[in-house]
């Protein structure tokens, strides 16, 4: 397909970010064939590089993790003639000024006007300086053409987001404005959609009438390693499940939209949003429990405790654990729980949605059929193993009439092999082409904040007195056990 030509400046271009994850997804567009004819890289950073080091440093990233390794030498020759350093203070109006000439030196080559984005790949209380810059030096005054990403954490609290919200709307219009939240690019979370509003199989039964609870885990098998000192401005309700879990949650609840226009797409996730019940602070013990981890052993290897790590506070109360039931007060949902968790040094890596089925009306089955009777099982698999399975009650081979739970199993690896873009790739393709449906609109992340300020609130004036409460490579502490089997049920891991 024909798109405009583009020209994308990465602030924080020599962080781990942009060679991790945004300069391999660019290459990996570009060996796909998804970037224009006409693109250009320029990575913007205060480390010392020639043009030739940074691209040579680029190519170390792509080397480890790109998924499209094979031939690097030969495509990095046609591929790094696109990119570029400058060495820049972002405080300074020069570097703005770079940037425009940078910007008409571009345009004058291609004789044609570019699309622009500008990705905020920086900490993030830097992200709104920089904007403000842009504005000033009116590099975002065409708003057809320059575009700006945001990484997470969108705002600290409801506040500072709303606060954030209300300045880039002063300078910019919406639809300039992505805010990226990576699960949304995840090629098993934008399936759900399709699993759901594809087929004419599940949606019947999705409801309360048919469902009994949901539960969502997105667990990490690793500690916190160097990000001690982001982590202790965020713990896992800011870092995962104010933006992630909520997300997930809203593409398993939200109702059918009626096109797959960005905004449709975006005002049913967000009736999702507001229909969940918001905890009055007294309820957030019943309903929320946090958990820290300390020393221990992860597959034979040995992970310190959060508190020791570096940049985290001896003391810290930052919770590397946390475990929410919400409630959805819609017609749809009404009275079904959906249990989430999320924490780092877990047992495995696994980030999994399960819904759990009522039961059979009636069971005519001798007794002594139904001893493994388990409920139907929907778990849809999002990482690292990618697939969804449906679990029913098949008759065991043999004489007797003996119930046994089976999976039928939809793989991604076996369907299409093991290559799946990764989620910046779909991202940062939206982004070029001006598609907003998989980012947070400003609402959005407002609601989202809504919803977990009362838990953030009632945690910070009571702060924990337990932690470390769960050992790296369990499940959590006991308190999330406690949490979900008070309602009769158990986490549902993967099957072995
Ligand atoms: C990020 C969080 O948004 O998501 C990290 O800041 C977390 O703490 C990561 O590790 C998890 O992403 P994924 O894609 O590995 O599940």
């Amino acid at each position: 397909t024909k798109r405009e030509p583009t020209i994308i400046f990465i602030f924080g271009g020599s962080g781990d970010l942009a060679y991790r994850k945004l300069v391999p997804a660019l290459y990996n567009l570009y060996i796909d064939k998804y970037l224009p004819d006409n693109f250009y890289i320029y990575g913007i950073g205060r480390s010392e590089y020639s043009e030739d080091q940074y691209i040579d440093y680029l190519k170390g990233g792509i080397a480890s993790f790109s998924r499209r390794k094979e031939a690097l030498d030969e495509t990095w020759k046609v591929f790094s003639p696109h990119i570029d350093y400058i060495k820049a203070d972002l405080e300074k109006d020069d570097t703005y000024q770079e940037i425009s000439n940078k910007i008409a030196e571009k345009e004058k080559e291609w004789n044609a006007k570019a699309v622009v984005m500008f990705y905020m790949s920086v900490a993030p209380q830097l992200a709104p300086m920089i904007a403000t810059k842009l504005y000033e030096h009116g590099l975002t005054a065409d708003a057809a053409h320059s575009r700006m990403v945001f990484e997470k954490p969108f705002g600290h609290d409801l506040e500072s987001a709303r606060a954030l919200n209300i300045k880039l709307g002063e300078m910019f219009e919406e639809r300039q404005i992505y805010r990226i939240d990576h699960y949304l690019g995840k090629e098993t979370v934008q399936n759900i959609l399709a699993l759901r509003f594809a087929n004419a199989l599940f949606e019947p039964l999705w409801n309360c009438n048919y469902i009994d609870h949901v539960q969502i885990t997105a667990a990490e098998d690793i500690g916190i390693e160097s990000r001690g000192s982001y982590y202790e401005g965020a713990g896992a309700l800011r870092d995962m499940v104010q933006n992630h879990i909520l997300q997930l949650v809203c593409m398993i609840a939200m109702e059918a939209p009626v096109s797959f226009a960005a905004d449709e797409i975006r005002n049913k996730k967000l009736d999702v949003l507001k229909a969940i019940r918001r905890w009055r602070k007294d309820e957030v013990h019943k309903n929320a429990v946090r958990g820290q981890y300390g020393e221990g052993w992860i597959h034979g290897k040995e992970i310190i405790a959060y508190r020791n790590e570096k940049g985290v506070a001896p003391n810290s109360p930052v919770e590397t654990f946390a475990a929410v039931k919400f409630y959805v007060d819609n017609w749809r949902w009404r009275g079904i729980p959906f249990f989430v968790r999320t924490g780092k040094a877990m047992q495995s890596k696994s980030s999994l949605i399960v819904i759990e089925f009522k039961p059979a009306p009636d069971y005519a089955f001798p007794p002594e059929a139904g001893e493994t009777w388990r409920p139907n099982r929907l778990i849809i698999s999002i990482q690292p193993q990618m697939d969804i399975r449906l679990r029913f009650q098949a008759k065991q081979p043999g004489p007797q009439m003996i119930l046994q739970p089976v999976d039928m199993v939809f793989s991604y690896t076996d369907a299409y092999g093991d290559n799946a873009p990764e989620a910046y790739e779909t991202l940062l393709e939206d982004v070029i082409e001006g598609n907003p449906t998989l980012f947070m609109r400003a609402d959005q992340v407002e609601k989202a904040w809504e919803i977990i300020q009362p838990i953030l609130e009632a945690w910070q004036t009571r702060p924990p007195v337990d932690f470390p409460n769960y050992t790296p490579g369990t499940w959590g502490p006991e308190d999330a056990e406690a949490l979900i089997a008070r309602d009769g049920y158990n986490w549902t891991t993967l099957p072995k």
